[in-house]
């Protein structure tokens, strides 16, 4: 038995490598590699552990409401700093911006900071169900911002002095049609580590954070 058991492992070591391997020569993104080394593994670990089935769903559906579209390819949640939450605020007061809006509010990392701030009047635009609510929740004493479940893609932007948006490359191009074709002039676009593609932004500000921020500003 203990020698099936050392030869199967052997099997499942081997198929990680073959797969991690075959990810390499197809050029996926090198942090596929981990996934496809250790999938087969840690998939053999955990039933050996004999947890109760109920306990993956509940895992799957968790995921699933924090991370709503990103299975068909949409943006997941990842948070902003709160250096970058500091700079946007300082932001938008040197704007004296009266409207913002936050597309994919996320939990509220920017969003909520900014509401605190009464004089200004918040819109925050988030999809998935979760993060929705957390912020949601985290706004419910502020009746200067409206915290909406619906898509950005959906949402006017022709009312905001002020527009923040931390989603990915993949989106850039189309969020600046939509910027370009609704906002205001003289509003400000900022877009918080990807650059719209082609635009030359009024400035970029470097963040001291972690991550290096990067905060692309466009003035319309
Ligand atoms: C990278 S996170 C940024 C969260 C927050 N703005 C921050 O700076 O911490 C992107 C967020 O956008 C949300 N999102 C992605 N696509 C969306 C869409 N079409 N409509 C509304 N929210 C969307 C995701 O659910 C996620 O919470």
């Amino acid at each position: 038995m203990p020698a099936l058991f050392h030869g199967a492992w052997r099997l499942v070591l081997v198929q990680g490598m073959a797969a991690a391997l075959c990810s390499g020569l197809l050029r996926q993104p090198y942090w596929w590699l981990p996934i496809h080394l250790l999938f087969l593994p840690a998939a053999i670990a955990m039933l050996t552990l004999h947890l109760p089935s109920w306990l993956y769903l509940s895992a799957v559906l968790l995921l699933a409401l924090v991370f709503w579209g990103t299975v068909k390819g949409d943006v997941p949640l990842f948070l902003s700093s709160s250096a970058v939450a500091d700079t946007v605020k300082a932001i938008v007061d040197q704007e004296n911006a009266e409207v913002f809006a936050d597309l994919g509010a996320g939990v509220g990392s920017v969003a909520v900071p900014l509401a605190r701030q009464r004089s200004l009047v918040v819109d925050a635009w988030e999809y998935a169900p979760l993060p929705w609510l957390v912020t949601a929740w985290r706004c419910r004493k502020l009746s200067n911002t409206k915290v909406k479940r619906v898509s950005l893609w959906g949402c006017e932007l022709g009312r905001y002095d002020v527009v923040f948006a931390f989603l990915s490359p993949a989106v850039m191009a189309e969020l600046g049609e939509k910027v370009r074709n609704e906002m205001r002039p003289g509003s400000l676009f900022i877009s918080s580590s990807f650059p719209v593609p082609e635009w030359e932004p009024e400035s970029v500000v470097q963040i001291e954070d972690r991550r290096r921020t990067k905060l692309f500003c466009y003035r319309l």
